[in-house]
């Protein structure tokens, strides 16, 4: 199945960046969200993308300008009809994505291919209210989308082969790599990261470490680009404990994060997209 025209639903901080990928390989998308100033915030942060893309020379402002028309924001279904690749971006709760998708499924044509963006939820799962399971694969851009090149492609135990086929071919043709990975909570990525993160939340405790101390023993021994605070700030605190949640009820103590970033968001602060988190952020 060749992809013309795409969907995503969720303009935060991965929809955008999904959008702004399809975008780059010259695909119109739709971008459908609940609230127009996320729209908006979204549409600001691809154009951002785009800007710096164009700074390093990598692409002219012409062309950016013409990648960015590609990308048509809005609240409603309009367009949907001829959208062959729906890929669902909304909140992980599960009820919430399995409404979100059985309403999607009415408004495209038969043949589309619905996907989920879930970091840790089983797909089969999330497909259960849709009137044609067999459509709908797991696929997993990571954080930041318009930088990483893996994408996990999971199949549901109802999801048809041919629709994996199709998704793997489409993250191919957007220049990403993808993967097919077994369905369990948290496919393959999240299960380690997750648990590294919980190992680094009981050294904090146990041995009275500070966030920026570990942060910086992270970046200075160059094992990754930034350190796992920082790392959680950027994902989003909220996606973050509610992928804890999903690990931790599936494989038990040595996922649980504890109550360290319950506090906080309890406190409002959901990291970078909300201007705090372990750190604050201005600009
Ligand atoms: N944040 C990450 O690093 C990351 C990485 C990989 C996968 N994911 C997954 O991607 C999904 C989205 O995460 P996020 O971090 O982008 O969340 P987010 O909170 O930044 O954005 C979610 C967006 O969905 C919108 N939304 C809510 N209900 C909607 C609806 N009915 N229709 C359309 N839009 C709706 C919200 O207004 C918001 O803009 C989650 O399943 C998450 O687990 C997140």
């Amino acid at each position: 199945m060749y992809v013309f025209k795409a969907a995503v639903l969720g303009a935060g901080t991965m929809g955008a960046e999904i959008a702004q990928v399809i975008s780059l390989s010259g695909l119109p998308v739709v971008l459908k969200d609940v609230d127009e100033a996320q729209l908006e915030r979204g549409m600001a942060h691809i154009r951002d993308i785009y800007a710096r893309r164009a700074q390093r020379g990598r692409i002219s402002e012409h062309d950016a300008e013409d990648r960015i028309a590609l990308i048509t924001p809005q609240v409603g279904f309009e367009g949907f009809s001829d959208v062959d690749l729906v890929i669902e971006a909304v909140p992980e709760k599960l009820s919430l994505k399995q409404a979100v998708l059985a309403e999607v499924e009415a408004q495209v044509s038969k043949t589309a291919l619905l996907a989920t963006n879930t970091s840790a939820l089983p797909v089969t799962e999330v497909g259960a209210k849709l009137q044609k399971p067999q459509r709908l694969v797991g696929m997993h851009f990571f954080f930041p989308a318009s930088v990483m090149k893996l994408v996990e492609v999971i199949a549901g135990s109802e999801t048809d082969e041919e629709y994996v086929d199709s998704a793997v071919e489409f993250v191919e043709s957007i220049r990403r790599i993808g993967v097919r990975v077994r369905e369990c909570p948290g496919f393959l990525v999240n299960r380690i990261l997750m648990a590294g993160l919980a190992e680094v939340f009981r050294a904090e405790r146990d041995l009275g470490l500070q966030p920026r101390e570990i942060d910086a023993a992270v970046a200075a021994s160059r094992l990754a680009p930034m350190g796992p605070y920082a790392l959680a700030d950027a994902l989003g605190l909220d996606i973050a404990e509610d992928v804890a949640q999903t690990l931790s009820a599936a494989y038990g103590e040595r996922f649980d994060l504890g109550d360290r970033i319950t506090r906080l968001l309890a406190e409002g602060k959901r990291g970078a997209k909300t201007g705090e988190g372990f750190y604050t952020y201005t600009g």
